[in-house]
């Protein structure tokens, strides 16, 4: 499999600014953006093997995917939430982080990677159904299952480490 994902992507991979998501966490303490998406370009590829996609397709689904997440910023700081507490009711909602880093990423891999129309939409609906916009086409819609397939693990794992944190703690002090 690597003979064919790593050259799809790799040009990507050796980008600084996309280096810089390696210090960003996401999914638990030990899950960065960077290791994220390219668990989620590694999910996608396979999907889209899956389904027989054709070679441009395939490589336009993977970078696709390698790129959902290039918000660029950290969602757990505190500057995040006090941007959010600016906004009331539905539009609080509509600028939460899961509604709306999507749109970000698509903008922001548009500027510094050479991405298609169709490439920004999936990244850019990624989140369905948190996001303003629907998953159209193959590529939308293998994207959102694959980023949501790796997501669900990586989540799985950050709570099940809690949980036997928080069971490790009590037992100490009882
Ligand atoms: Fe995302
Ligand atoms: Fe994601």
């Amino acid at each position: 499999m690597d003979e064919e994902f790593f050259p799809m992507i790799q040009d990507i991979l050796d980008n600084p600014v996309f280096q810089q998501l390696k210090d960003l966490s996401h999914h638990g303490p030990d899950n960065s953006v960077y290791e994220h998406s390219l668990a989620t370009a590694r999910r996608a590829y396979r999907l889209g093997k899956g389904v027989r996609l054709k070679e441009d397709e395939l490589r336009s689904l993977t970078r696709a995917a390698l790129l959902h997440d290039f918000f660029g910023y950290d969602w757990h700081d505190g500057w995040y939430k006090e941007f959010v507490s600016r906004y009331r009711g539905f539009k609080r909602l509509t600028h939460m982080h899961a509604f709306l880093h999507g749109r970000i990423a698509a903008r922001r891999a548009k500027i510094y990677f050479d991405l298609s129309p169709e490439q920004c939409a999936a990244i850019a609906s990624h989140m369905f159904p948190l996001s303003t916009s629907l998953p159209r086409g193959r590529q939308a819609w293998l994207l959102t299952l694959a980023d949501k397939m790796v997501a669900s693990r990586e989540m799985s794992v950050t709570a099940g480490r809690s949980v036997y944190g928080f069971w490790r703690r009590l037992f100490a002090y009882s």
